[in-house]
């Protein structure tokens, strides 16, 4: 039931979408995306239909739009999206809405939590260093994110935000990591979309293009790009703003906004945080995928990836370092995760080149783990 209503949902949006008025200008990317800037009114969450009479709301004066480094690929191009307008990547025939939530059978996990949480969370940040991990199959992704969430499976009436980079070949039609960001409000059970692709985050920045290829990425003992991730509650205006910020950028720059609307329980704060890894593990033929986490290194190597600089905002507006950080892997065989600090750890594997098996052990460290596990 849920299902199809939420498919006619996407149906109609995708009809709405079509109908909008043309891109005010359009930009060629050297890795052959199409990016269209299009009026900041006419993008895609005004479809929503809980945002009809949303209007976009002025970013918050102490998150300024001034990083003018060329850290996605299409700005290579040189041209920039006119004032007034916002990036938007062209989708040709791409899939727009991911399955629900049986879909997430086969993810594992590498990542760093709370437990307990603190009882409220007005946001988070966190710096990761971005790779360029392999994915062996089209339908499985590889990831480093953020996630920040409220109220429980129970009832589907989990909420989630997330943000981080990703490459997913079946969606993005290619290998390279995107910036990328996620919302749920029903605990993953309709179908969803990442990025722009069902209407809902309400962007604002010029300057990013949301689902852009990260370029250059990390090099193994050489330089590090870092991607800065950090949501928080606005203090006057209510909704989670997203700002990101890439390691030689200068400010953190303000992408936009997941407006109230959207959420049942993500209303006044947030119950949950995690960073870390995740993979999607097809378990083609039997065999675990060779898809790779983070760098596709272990903790324990100097390359692993990396998460750093972990704080939480316990207060609206106030951010800290996290203390009594946790950390846990669903198939540690496979991908780990290690503490280097409170706030910050080490994640990914497997080895490249090396051929683990799935041991006995690792199985059972899997279910047992499950249990401490929120997220599929
Ligand atoms: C930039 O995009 C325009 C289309 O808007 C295209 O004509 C031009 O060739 C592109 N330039 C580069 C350097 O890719
Ligand atoms: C939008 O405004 C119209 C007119 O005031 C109202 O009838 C409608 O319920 C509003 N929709 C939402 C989603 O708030
Ligand atoms: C940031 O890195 C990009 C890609 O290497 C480079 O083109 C740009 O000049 C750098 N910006 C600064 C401020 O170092
Ligand atoms: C992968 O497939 C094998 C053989 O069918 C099965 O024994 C194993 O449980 C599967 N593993 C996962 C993680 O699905
Ligand atoms: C992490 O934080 C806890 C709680 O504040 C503290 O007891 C512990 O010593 C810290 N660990 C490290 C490695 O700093």
């Amino acid at each position: 039931m849920e299902m199809s209503m939420g498919f006619l949902f996407l149906v109609l949006a995708v009809v709405a979408r079509t109908a909008a008025t043309p891109p005010v200008l359009t930009i060629m990317s050297p890795d052959g995306d199409i990016v269209d800037c299009i009026n900041i009114n006419d993008q895609p969450a005004f479809d929503h239909p809980l945002l009809r009479n949303h209007t976009v709301l002025e970013a918050p004066a102490y998150l300024p739009d001034i990083d003018d480094t060329n850290w996605q690929v299409w700005h290579e191009n040189g041209t920039k999206c006119p004032k007034g307008t916002i990036p938007v990547r062209r989708l040709s025939g791409t899939i727009g809405s991911q399955p629900g939530r049986e879909a997430t059978l086969g993810h594992e996990y590498a990542i760093g939590f709370l437990n307990p949480p603190p009882p409220k969370i007005y946001g988070t940040k966190a710096v990761m260093n971005v790779w360029h991990p392999k994915v062996e199959r089209a339908k499985e992704f590889s990831l480093g994110q953020v996630w920040l969430t409220a109220g429980s499976y129970e009832n589907n009436e989990l909420n989630s935000i997330e943000a981080g980079w990703q490459v997913y070949p079946e969606i993005y039609m290619d290998y390279q990591p995107r910036l990328f960001i996620f919302w749920t409000a029903d605990a993953y059970t309709s179908p969803k979309c990442y990025n722009l692709r069902c209407p809902g985050f309400i962007q604002t920045s010029r300057k990013v293009l949301i689902e852009g290829a990260i370029s250059p990425q990390s090099t193994f003992g050489g330089s590090q790009t870092e991607l800065t991730i950090q949501i928080w509650k606005d203090p006057n205006l209510g909704p989670w703003w997203l700002g990101v910020r890439l390691s030689n950028g200068s400010d953190l720059t303000r992408i936009g906004y997941w407006p109230l609307e959207l959420f049942t329980s993500l209303t006044d704060h947030a119950e949950n945080v995690q960073w870390g890894g995740e993979i999607v593990n097809l378990n083609v033929s039997g065999r675990h995928t060779s898809t790779q986490m983070g760098s596709g290194f272990l903790p324990g190597n100097d390359k692993a990836a990396y998460v750093r600089d972990l704080q939480i905002a316990l207060s609206i507006g106030k951010f800290q370092a996290v203390s009594d950080l946790k950390v846990g892997a669903t198939n540690p065989t496979y991908y780990n995760v290690e503490k280097y600090s409170n706030t910050s750890f080490a994640y990914g594997g497997p080895e490249r080149g090396d051929a683990v098996q799935l041991s006995l052990d690792a199985v059972l460290v899997c279910i047992c783990c499950f249990g401490l596990f929120l997220f599929f």
